[in-house]
């Protein structure tokens, strides 16, 4: 086995060279988590994952989730198919967002493999929340200290004509149950929280899912979530995922986005994701 290689990318994140994820020691597993808590999201080159290993590598993580709305393969319901097909316009995952914030206990994290790339395009790019938090100004972070927010699926998952998915083509019979999406309860997570692993603060809100701070309405909301969102797409703490055949992301939910890049018009990519159950935050 080669040496353990860690690169720590400008931005955020780590690359993790030289492992093998289906025949990991405990004590590299124990790495792995440390570089995941400390760095949102860890990068894995030249992995040759089939579906049963993907779903043994994240159920070493806890349980897994079976998603609501994506498509499943077949004979796998908890890996999720995140999938473009060359005749879609539009994809999924694609503007800055994190999984599954509409959820009361929000997904620990995602892990996504590449199946099939095009050529050219495809990347994913990903934003720190612990250093979107650092360096906001100490006036606005007194501002946000003990806001609260309510987030939601059902604009971007629901029935309604106006969300997302029925104004696009990039769920087009892959992703359904809009029914279920309009059921969700919406909750309501700190603004700012402390991360369950890490015991560091990030900041906790994103374009796709927040829809207004608690106690005020969408318009009362919307000037300081869009100071915030500026914040983050400023490009400070980003960094932008090259894919290629068996690389291996996992992000952290509860401290990064990520925004899955739609510049490949014409061709066909394929990614399976698992994700991983969470806990409320606090
Ligand atoms: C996602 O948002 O989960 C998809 C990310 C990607 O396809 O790069």
């Amino acid at each position: 086995m080669a040496a353990i290689n860690v690169t720590e990318l400008d931005g955020l994140g780590v690359e993790l060279s030289g492992l093998d994820l289906r025949a990991l020691t405990e004590s590299d597993f124990a790495m792995i988590q440390a570089h995941f808590s400390e760095h949102g999201v860890i990068f894995f080159r030249d992995q040759s994952l089939s579906e049963a290993d993907h779903l043994d590598f994240a159920r070493r993580w806890g349980d897994v989730n079976v998603n609501r709305f994506f498509a499943a393969l077949p004979d796998f319901p908890q890996i999720a198919l995140v999938a473009k097909e060359p005749d879609q316009a539009d994809n999924i995952g694609g503007g800055w967002h994190t999984d599954h914030s509409y959820d009361h206990e929000p997904a620990l994290g995602s892990i996504l493999v590449a199946r099939e790339l095009p050529d050219a395009g495809g990347d994913t790019m990903f934003a720190s929340m612990y250093k979107a938090y650092e360096t906001l100004d100490e006036e606005t972070k007194a501002e946000i200290e003990h806001l609260k927010a309510v987030h939601s699926g059902k604009h971007i998952f629901g029935t309604e004509s106006s969300t997302y998915y029925q104004n696009s083509d990039a769920g087009n019979g892959r992703i359904g149950n809009p029914e279920k999406a309009d059921e969700l309860t919406d909750p309501v997570h700190p603004v700012v929280i402390t991360h369950p692993l890490r015991g560091k603060k990030a900041l906790y809100v994103n374009p796709a899912f927040t829809v207004r701070f608690e106690h005020q309405t969408k318009e009362e909301s919307e000037p300081l979530l869009s100071k915030l969102y500026a914040h983050v797409m400023k490009g400070d703490f980003q960094t932008r995922f090259k894919w290629r055949k068996g690389s291996v992301a996992m992000w952290d939910n509860r401290s990064t986005w990520h925004w899955a890049l739609n510049d490949y018009q014409g061709h066909r990519r394929i990614m399976h994701r698992v994700t991983v159950e969470g806990c409320a935050l606090n």
